[in-house]
């Protein structure tokens, strides 16, 4: 079974989605949609994407049969609007992080595919990187016994650039959502949803978080701390601490090539480049693949979400978010 897939986007994360689709065996990219007719045109002759899978609007795309899944690689303000739009084409969607701009949208996104009966997920891929795969099997192996802290940041300096999305409130700019969402995410992954969450932040001139911190509490006495930041070099590293020892999330901590595992006494380094193909060779690249493979085998086995990164979560999420936006008061027009 082979899957066609079109993406809706043609910036920066789109090429190296595009770049990462053609590593697998099972995938063709037969569209793309702009917003401009010319943008999609460079994209699929870069792509070799087929002239009439071309499309000039997002529309068009949705209204196109021969596509079975779409990758969303808009800007955060419109996740909901062009995952909604994809749904209801009748096409799957896997859709950048921030999965939405707050719960209630990411609520909306979700029930609409689960109404439809077709596949979602938030496109979190650090989650399918080896690096992460090996993490989770740890911890559920008791390898630092019962986890009680998670803590990790991710930041880089930004130049002043208010034409950059990162800088804009109406496409959900500002360093919480789009660098902040990877801790949030991994405390999430390893914690489930805090029972109490704090938040502290600056905005900018332009109306959105320099730089923020989150505090989550949960009633089994366990903490994490995420930060982010688009004004500061950030180590980009995480610590996960258990009762017996702790594994640390090297540089950068959302696509890490190694875990450090220290248990009483004894130091571990483990290899896991982020590009490596399960067992197999190392792969020219970020790794943005693993969660394309997670998707196809997931519909193979006849499910319409991930088990890794499951939709009630990306929900969870996004409700953690809403949380610390209120506590340093961001908003986005309308939300
Ligand atoms: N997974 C990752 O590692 C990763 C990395 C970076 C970003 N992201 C996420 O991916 C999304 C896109 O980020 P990016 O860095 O690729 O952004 P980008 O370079 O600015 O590209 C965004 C694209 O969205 C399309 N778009 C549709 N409606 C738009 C609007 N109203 N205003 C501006 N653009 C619009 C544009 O394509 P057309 O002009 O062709 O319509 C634009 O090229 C964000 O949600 C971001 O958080 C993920």
């Amino acid at each position: 079974m082979s899957f066609r897939w079109g993406i809706a986007g043609t910036g920066s994360i789109a090429n190296g989605f595009a770049h990462a689709l053609t590593r697998l065996p099972d995938t063709s990219l037969v569209a793309v949609a702009s917003r401009s007719p010319e943008k999609a045109e460079a994209f699929g002759e870069k792509f070799g994407i087929p002239e009439e899978g071309r499309y000039g609007s997002y529309e068009q795309l949705a209204a196109d049969g021969g596509v079975d899944l779409v990758y969303v690689a808009s800007p955060n303000s419109h996740h909901r609007e062009h995952t909604l739009l994809f749904l209801n084409g009748g096409q799957g969607v896997l859709c950048e992080k921030p999965f939405a701009l707050d719960a209630g949208q990411a609520a909306e996104m979700v029930a609409t595919a689960r109404e439809r009966g077709l596949f979602l997920m938030e496109a979190m891929w650090s989650r399918f990187l080896p690096a992460y795969v090996r993490l989770r099997e740890l911890v559920a192996g008791g390898a630092v016994g019962t986890v009680l802290s998670v803590e990790a940041d991710l930041g880089f300096p930004f130049p002043d650039d208010p034409a950059h999305r990162m800088f804009a409130p109406a496409l959900g700019g500002g360093a919480l959502l789009d660098l902040g969402v990877y801790p949030v995410s991994l405390a999430s992954m390893l914690l489930g949803e805090p029972d109490r969450v704090e938040a502290s932040g600056k905005l900018g001139a332009a109306g959105v978080d320099d730089q923020t911190a989150v505090l989550s509490g949960y009633d089994n006495g366990a903490v994490a701390i995420a930060k982010a930041s688009m004004r500061s070099q950030l180590a980009c590293t995480g610590r996960i601490t258990g009762t017996y020892g702790h594994i640390e999330l090297p540089f950068l901590m959302r696509c890490p090539d190694e875990l450090v595992v220290r248990t009483r006494g004894v130091t571990e380094r483990l290899s896991l480049p982020a590009a490596r193909d399960g067992d197999g060779e190392e792969t020219v690249g970020g790794g943005l693949h693993h969660q394309v493979r997670h998707v196809h085998e997931r519909l193979r086995a006849g499910r319409l979400e991930s088990d890794v990164i499951p939709l009630d979560e990306s929900v969870s999420i996004m409700r953690t978010l809403d949380t610390a936006r209120a506590g340093i008061g961001l908003s986005f027009p309308g939300r």
